[in-house]
């Protein structure tokens, strides 16, 4: 099957790394239009995927945009469906990775005559998305769509409630391969010295720096916790939270922290940070559509605390393989991480049992299985 893929992003999140692993099975016949240039198409360059920038034209609409911003961007984007429907010509499918990328390929689905499958990486809930958003995205998904593949029943979930056909939606979760995730100990014990982390209790919170994913939150627990406690913020500000960085630093710095929080942007040796630390903490003040960063951390044997919302609540048994605490819960989240101080060996028993159940439920063998069938089912 010759697939069109869609991905607004230049910049490598969540969703475009899972679109990277769905790709690959594809390459040698499919392409990837992005919507912006950078480090996204450097990602699939190096895999062998084939990519193309389709627009320098950013698209001015956001998660909060309401419909009078949508329509005047509209004739901007007006050289970009064209691209879209000429190339969509040449593929079987076009498969719709984010909200931009579905806009433009249902017009394209349209005028191509060519089917439309929506990848839905977000909860479209009133706490993430305007109404206006929530509106389009699901009306478009219901008159263009064939098939909406959710990242979670809690993404399926918010669609349905926001309005859109169940019978469209089909939950797969994102895949990993878990030898990546297999490091070597030496290498983690010299990240651990360059990073001056030995004799430490490191927390580990892998995200992008913006507001909803909570690094306030766990800036805050650390202040209730032991001296010998360490954080490192891993990730940058992908799409201009500017302000929040500051204000994570002022945070830092009015409590004292100095010394106790590394902010270490973005990198790209994940598995060995994770490895490096005591606990990965995950605090997103919403519910996360899915939470990449949670399995990968199981798949390192490193235990896992995460906000009781969404798609975490799928990962995770608390108190069998990781621990769950209420979304801005800074008390409780403390308590967590004590327990995880004093109890090692409890926690590490827990580490064990997630990564034997993240190996055997996402292993991108049978999620990649999974996604074949369901579009050989639909497709031919
Ligand atoms: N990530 C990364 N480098 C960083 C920070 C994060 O490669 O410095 C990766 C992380 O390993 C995960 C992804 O970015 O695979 C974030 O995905 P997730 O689903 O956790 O959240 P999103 O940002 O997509 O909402
Ligand atoms: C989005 C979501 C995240 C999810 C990722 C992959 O970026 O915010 O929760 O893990 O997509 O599906």
């Amino acid at each position: 099957m010759k697939i069109l893929f869609l991905d607004q992003s230049g910049k490598p999140g969540g969703a475009e790394l899972c679109l990277i692993d769905i790709a690959k099975p594809y390459r040698d016949r499919s392409l990837v239009g992005l919507f912006a240039d950078g480090g996204f198409k450097t990602l699939l360059q190096q895999n062998q995927i084939p990519v193309e920038v389709l627009t320098n034209q950013a698209i001015q609409v956001k998660k909060s945009s309401g419909l009078i911003q949508g329509l005047k961007s509209l004739r901007l984007i007006i050289p970009l469906i064209i691209k879209v429907i000429k190339r969509a010509r040449k593929y079987d499918l076009i498969y719709a990775n984010t909200q931009k990328a579905l806009v433009i390929g249902a017009i394209a689905s349209f005028f191509a005559r060519r089917p439309l499958v929506y990848h839905l990486h977000d909860i479209l809930s009133k706490e993430h998305f305007s109404q206006t958003n929530r509106r389009i995205a699901v009306n478009l998904a219901n008159h263009f769509a064939s098939v909406v593949i959710a990242n979670s029943q809690a993404s399926q979930t918010a669609f349905v409630q926001a309005g859109g056909h169940a019978n469209l939606t089909t939950v797969i979760y994102n895949g990993f391969e878990p030898e990546i995730y297999q490091t070597d100990e030496s290498d983690v014990r010299q990240l651990q010295q360059e990073l001056g982390l030995i004799g430490k209790f490191v927390i580990g919170h892998f995200s992008r720096l913006a507001p909803w994913k909570g690094q306030h939150i766990l800036i805050d627990a650390l202040a209730q916790c032991p001296q010998q406690v360490t954080v490192i913020l891993v990730g940058d500000a992908l799409f201009g939270e500017q302000d929040y960085v500051k204000q994570l630093h002022n945070q830092v710095a009015d409590l004292g922290l100095e010394n106790r929080v590394k902010f270490l942007g973005f990198r790209s040796n994940v598995p060995q940070l994770m490895a490096a630390c005591d606990l990965v903490a995950h605090t997103s003040i919403f519910a996360e559509p899915f939470g990449r960063v949670i399995v990968e951390a199981m798949l390192c044997g490193t235990p896992v605390v995460a906000t009781q919302a969404g798609g975490a609540m799928e990962l995770i048994e608390p108190g069998i393989n990781g621990f769950l605490f209420p979304p801005g819960d800074t008390q409780e989240l403390a308590r967590v991480i004590n327990t995880c101080l004093q109890e090692r060996h409890k926690t590490t028993t827990m580490a064990n049992n997630a990564r034997k159940m993240a190996i055997q439920r996402f292993n991108m063998t049978s999620i990649n299985r999974q996604i074949a069938q369901l579009l050989a089912a639909k497709f031919s």
